[in-house]
């Protein structure tokens, strides 16, 4: 088994005493899905964190890697998240027992609300995602998840939800990469005990120019994409890069042997904040819109059938 459980360094521990992995792999119907490149993390790199949700449309393709991995299932972290059109009680446990069927396993290690956004017409907000966070929090009483959380909640939609609820959220899954880091956030949450985990952590590629960040790969002979994970583990931040390609899953993971320096994460600290990769403002549409989850899943190589 991967040392990801025994080494302090690669996971962190949640207010629940939960170890999960700080190092994970994401997957999306963005850019593309690879089985064969989700199967070589978890088998030859030691990934033992996998990222996706309802929406990207590829759980069943990852349970098809998880078996053809061979890693016993209870040695993944395994995390999908409920989309807004899910939210309510019972349809919050439908989504979540429909996740589990297609994933082809009977619990979760870990729950997230997608966005904190809801459909347009619903007329009381804050009860759908008390309601939502209740159906959460059954879910792990029933011990059928391990983690519960949010994600892309702000300040304002947490107060909403810890306003009522018995168990804190574990984690929230932010957008994070020098060019977007919600400093303020990051440290409400730190306050709380909610685990901060950042998404996009290569900005989908688009900061891996950047001179700075460039210069900094130079010096410690490491890629652009390393230091910005390395970035995000000396900050004790969640980390799921995605890519397709087998090389880079493995370049992803070789993080361990180079530490930032202090005057490294000032400078990547101080970058501009200019880029948004998930704007808000276009998800109410979506969610709004009925097309299909996965409406964008293209495959990168032959996946497995399931
Ligand atoms: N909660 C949310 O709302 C939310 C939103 C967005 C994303 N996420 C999660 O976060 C994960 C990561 O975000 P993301 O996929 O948007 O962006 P990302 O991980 O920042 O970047 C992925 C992009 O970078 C490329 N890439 C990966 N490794 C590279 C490397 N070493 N060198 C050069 N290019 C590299 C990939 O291309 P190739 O595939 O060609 O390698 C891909 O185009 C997602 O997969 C998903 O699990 C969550």
């Amino acid at each position: 088994m991967a040392d990801v459980y025994t080494n302090p360094e690669k996971h962190v521990v949640l207010h629940n005493s939960v170890k999960m992995p700080i190092l994970g792999l994401g997957t999306s119907h963005d850019g593309g899905y690879s089985h064969e490149a989700v199967v070589y993390a978890l088998k030859i790199c030691g990934y033992r964190h996998i990222d996706t949700a309802k929406r990207y449309g590829c759980e069943t393709y990852i349970a098809e890697a998880v078996k053809a991995s061979g890693v016993p299932r209870e040695e993944i972290f395994l995390a999908t998240k409920c989309w807004p059109t899910d939210y309510g009680t019972t349809a919050t446990r439908d989504a979540f027992n429909g996740s589990c069927q297609r994933l082809a396993s009977e619990y979760l290690d870990m729950y997230l609300l997608h966005w904190p956004d809801v459909p347009s017409r619903v007329k009381d907000k804050k009860q759908l995602l008390q309601d939502t966070w209740r159906t959460l929090e059954v879910l792990l009483d029933e011990e059928r998840v391990r983690v519960i959380g949010i994600s892309n909640f702000l300040e304002q939609h947490l107060e909403m939800i810890m306003e009522e609820c018995s168990v804190i959220p574990h984690v929230n899954q932010c957008e994070f990469h020098p060019y977007n880091n919600p400093k303020k956030l990051r440290d409400y949450c730190t306050e709380r005990n909610i685990q901060f985990e950042g998404y996009c952590p290569l900005a989908n590629g688009q900061i891996l120019n950047e001179p700075k960040i460039q210069e900094i790969a130079g010096i410690h002979g490491k890629s652009p994409a390393q230091v910005l994970i390395r970035w995000n583990l000396q900050k004790r931040v969640v980390c799921i890069p995605k890519s397709t390609k087998e090389h880079r899953v493995r370049e992803n993971s070789e993080v361990y042997d180079f530490v930032l320096t202090k005057e490294d994460m000032a400078v990547l600290d101080s970058l501009p904040q200019k880029l948004t990769i998930m704007n808000p403002s276009a998800i109410q549409a979506k969610i709004d819109n009925p097309l299909p989850d996965g409406y964008k899943l293209t495959f990168v190589k032959t996946p497995v059938e399931p």
